[in-house]
C-alpha cells in the first residue's frame, strides 16, 4: 500500500491519510456566515476519502472581507460552523479552516471601512484608495489572529491554516513589491517580517496543542520585484521555530500575478459572463485586460516542486505540505517519495469530491480537470462550481471552456509537460 494511505500525525491530531482538500475559495457564505451549500459540500469531500478538508479564506476580522460570500469568524457563527465539523468528522475526515486577511485587496462595501494594507495604494476591484495600516489596526488585526483561533477550537475544527502567501494581507507585509513603509515595519526582511510575527504570536498562544497550526506561504511571488526563494525560506524558518507545524508551500500574487498560483489561462469568459452589470467598469475591463493583466502560465503536474524541494534541503525534516499540480495518484505518490508528508489538492478534488476514493482504489487514477478555471471565473461572482456540475452554464460559455482546454493541451504537449 502506498504511503499517501497511511495515518499520520500533525500536532494533536491524526490524519487517516496524507490528502487534504486545499483551501480553494467556495464564496458559499452569503452574509458572511456558513450556508448549506458549504455544508453540504464539504461534507462530500470527506466522504470522498480526503484526509483533512480545509474551509477557505476566513476573514478574522470584518476588515479583511472582499467577497460577499465570504466568510467573518465571529461568535455568532460557531455553532453553524460546529454542525460543519460535526458533519465532517461523522465522515471520518478532519477539518481545517484557512484565516486571512484580505488587507488591499478587501472590498469597500463589504469590509465595512477604507481598506487597509501594508502601504497606501489603490483597489481596482473595489474601486478605492486603500490606507497605510497604523499601529493602532495593526495591533488590532494581529489580535483578531488569535481570537479567530479561538473561535475555530470552538466550532471544533481540527486545524488552522493561516494565509501567509499570494498577496494577502500577511504576504503584503513581506512581499518588498507591497511593503513600501519606511517605520519598523518596513525595509530589511526582518522589518516585513514583524506583522507576521505578531499574528502567529497570537495564533500560537491560542492554538498550539489544541490544533494543528499550519501557514500557507509562498515560495516565490512569482515576478520581478516581488519576493524571491532565498528570502522566504528565511521566513519558513521563522514560522517554524515560532512553533508553525507545517507549511503549505504554494506561490503567486492574487493583485500581480494570478496565474502563478494555480497556472493556466486567466478564466476572462467566465469572469466577465458571471460578473454583474453593477460592476461593468470590472466587466469591460477584465473583457479588454483580463489576459494582459493577468498572462497565462502554461500547467504542469507538480508545478511548485522544484522550488519545494529548494525549502526541504534548507530545513531537513521538517513537515511541509506540498500543493500545486497534484492530478493522479502516479503524481500524489511523487510526493510522498520526495518526502513529504502530506500533499493539498484543490482542483482535482473541486472536480471530483471521490478523487481520493478513486485514487485509493485504481492506481493508473487521473483527474479529469483540464484546468480551464471555469471554478476561478465563477468563484468571483457566484458559488464555486466546476464547469462540469455547473447547473446555469450556457453553451456559450461551454465553447469557451472546450477552447481553453484544446488551448491548454495543445501548449502542454508542445512544452512536453504532457504526453
Ligand atoms: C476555485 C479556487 C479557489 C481558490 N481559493 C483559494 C483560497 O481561498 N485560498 C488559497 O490559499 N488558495 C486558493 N486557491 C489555490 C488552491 O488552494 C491551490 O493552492 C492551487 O489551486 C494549486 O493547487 P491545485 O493544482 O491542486 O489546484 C484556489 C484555487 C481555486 C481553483
Amino acid at each position: 500500500m502506498s504511503e499517501l494511505f497511511t495515518p499520520y500525525k500533525i500536532g494533536p491530531i491524526e490524519l487517516r491519510n496524507r490528502t487534504i482538500r486545499s483551501a480553494a475559495f467556495e464564496a458559499m457564505c452569503p452574509g458572511q456566515r456558513p450556508s448549506k451549500e458549504l455544508f453540504d459540500y464539504h461534507t462530500a469531500v470527506a466522504r470522498g476519502g480526503i484526509g483533512m478538508t480545509t474551509v477557505a479564506y476566513a476573514a478574522v476580522c470584518r476588515s479583511g472581507l472582499s467577497f460577499e460570500n465570504q466568510l467573518w469568524m465571529r461568535e455568532e457563527i460557531v455553532p453553524e460552523l460546529k454542525q460543519l465539523t460535526d458533519a465532517i468528522h461523522a465522515e471520518g475526515a478532519k477539518a481545517s479552516i484557512q484565516l486571512g486577511h484580505c488587507g488591499n485587496m478587501s472590498h469597500r462595501s463589504i469590509c465595512g471601512c477604507m481598506p487597509y494594507g501594508a502601504s497606501r495604494g489603490f483597489n481596482l476591484y473595489s474601486p478605492t484608495f486603500v490606507q497605510k495600516m497604523n499601529i493602532k489596526q495593526i495591533h488590532e488585526v494581529a489580535e483578531a489572529y488569535g481570537r479567530a483561533v479561538e473561535l475555530a477550537i470552538e466550532a471544533g475544527f481540527d486545524a488552522v491554516e493561516i494565509h501567509a502567501g499570494h498577496g494577502y494581507l500577511i504576504s503584503q507585509f513581506l512581499s518588498p513589491y507591497t511593503n513600501h513603509r519606511r517605520d519598523e515595519f518596513g525595509g530589511s526582511l526582518e522589518n516585513r517580517m514583524r506583522f507576521m510575527k505578531m499574528c502567529v504570536e497570537k495564533v500560537v498562544a491560542a492554538g498550539k496543542g489544541k490544533v494543528a497550526l499550519f501557514a500557507k506561504l509562498n515560495t516565490r511571488d512569482g515576478f520581478k520585484g516581488g519576493q524571491e526563494t532565498d528570502e522566504l525560506i528565511e521566513v519558513a524558518k521563522v514560522l517554524r521555530d515560532m512553533g508553525i507545524e507545517s507549511i503549505v508551500l504554494s506561490g503567486g500574487f492574487v493583485s500581480r500575478h494570478p496565474q502563478y498560483v494555480m497556472r493556466g489561462q486567466f478564466p476572462t469568459r467566465a469572469i466577465v459572463h458571471y460578473f454583474p452589470w453593477s460592476k461593468w467598469w470590472l466587466k469591460v475591463g477584465v473583457g479588454l485586460a483580463g489576459k494582459i493583466v493577468a498572462p497565462t502560465v502554461p500547467f504542469k503536474p507538480l508545478f511548485f516542486m522544484e522550488d519545494a524541494l529548494k525549502f526541504q534541503a534548507a530545513m531537513p525534516g521538517y513537515p511541509f505540505t506540498y500543493v500545486g499540480g497534484v492530478i493522479s495518484r502516479e503524481t500524489a505518490d511523487e510526493v510522498m517519495e520526495n518526502g513529504f508528508p502530506m500533499l493539498q489538492m484543490g482542483r482535482a478534488v473541486l472536480e471530483d469530491t471521490d478523487f481520493v476514493n478513486k485514487m485509493k482504489a485504481d492506481e493508473k487514477h487521473c483527474s479529469g480537470c483540464e484546468h480551464s478555471n471555469f471554478c476561478i471565473g465563477r468563484m468571483y461572482s457566484r458559488s464555486m462550481q466546476c464547469h462540469k456540475k455547473c447547473e446555469d452554464i450556457t453553451p456559450g460559455l461551454v465553447k469557451a471552456v472546450e477552447k481553453v482546454n484544446r488551448q491548454n493541451d495543445k501548449m502542454e504537449r508542445k512544452l512536453g509537460y504532457k504526453k
